[in-house]
C-alpha cells in the first residue's frame, strides 16, 4: 500500500517555529522517523509540504488511485479550508487528520476542524509521534 503524508503552511519551519509548542524536530526529522516505521511494516510512503492551499487541493485530487489513504497536517487550514474538506469528500480517498498539538487545548480558534467531518479519524497531541502512530493508523484502514 502506499501513504501520502501532506503538509500544510509554516510546517516547513518546524524545529525553529515555537518550539515550545511544536518541538525541536524539523520535518525532515519527522520523515525519517515515519519512512523508517514504514519500511519496516512494508509500507510506501510520500511526504509532501506546501504553504499554497490551491497545491494541496491539487495533492488531494491527484491522490485518487494512486495512494490507498492520505494523512494530512492541513496546519492552519484545518480551520479555514472548505476547499480541503470539498477535495477530501470529492475524492473520497481515506483521509487521518493529524497535528503534532492538541488543537482543543489551544486557542479557542483552533478547536474547529473544517475537515474532521469528512476525515476517517484524528490524531493529535503527540508531537511527531503523531506522525508515526498515523503509519498504523493508515494500515488499519486499509485493511477493514
Ligand atoms: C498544527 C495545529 C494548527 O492549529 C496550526 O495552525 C499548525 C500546526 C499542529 O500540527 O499542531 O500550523 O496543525
Amino acid at each position: 500500500m502506499k501513504i501520502l503524508f501532506l503538509n500544510g503552511p509554516n510546517l516547513n519551519l518546524l524545529g525553529q517555529r515555537e518550539p515550545e509548542i511544536y518541538g525541536r524536530t524539523t520535518l525532515a526529522d519527522i520523515e525519517a522517523k515515519v519512512r523508517s516505521h514504514a519500511t519496516e511494516l512494508q509500507v510506501a510512503v510520500e511526504f509532501r509540504q506546501s504553504n499554497q492551499e490551491g497545491e494541496l487541493v491539487d495533492w488531494i485530487q491527484q491522490a485518487k488511485g494512486k495512494f490507498e489513504v492520505i494523512v494530512l497536517n492541513a496546519a492552519a487550514y484545518t480551520h479555514t479550508s472548505v476547499a480541503l474538506r470539498d477535495a477530501i469528500a470529492a475524492t473520497g480517498v481515506p483521509t487521518i487528520e493529524i497535528h503534532l498539538s492538541n488543537i482543543h487545548a489551544r486557542e479557542e480558534f483552533r478547536h474547529k476542524s473544517l475537515i474532521a467531518p469528512v476525515c476517517r479519524g484524528q490524531i493529535l497531541g503527540f508531537g511527531a509521534n503523531s506522525y508515526v502512530l498515523a503509519v498504523d493508523a493508515a494500515i488499519g484502514l486499509d485493511q477493514r
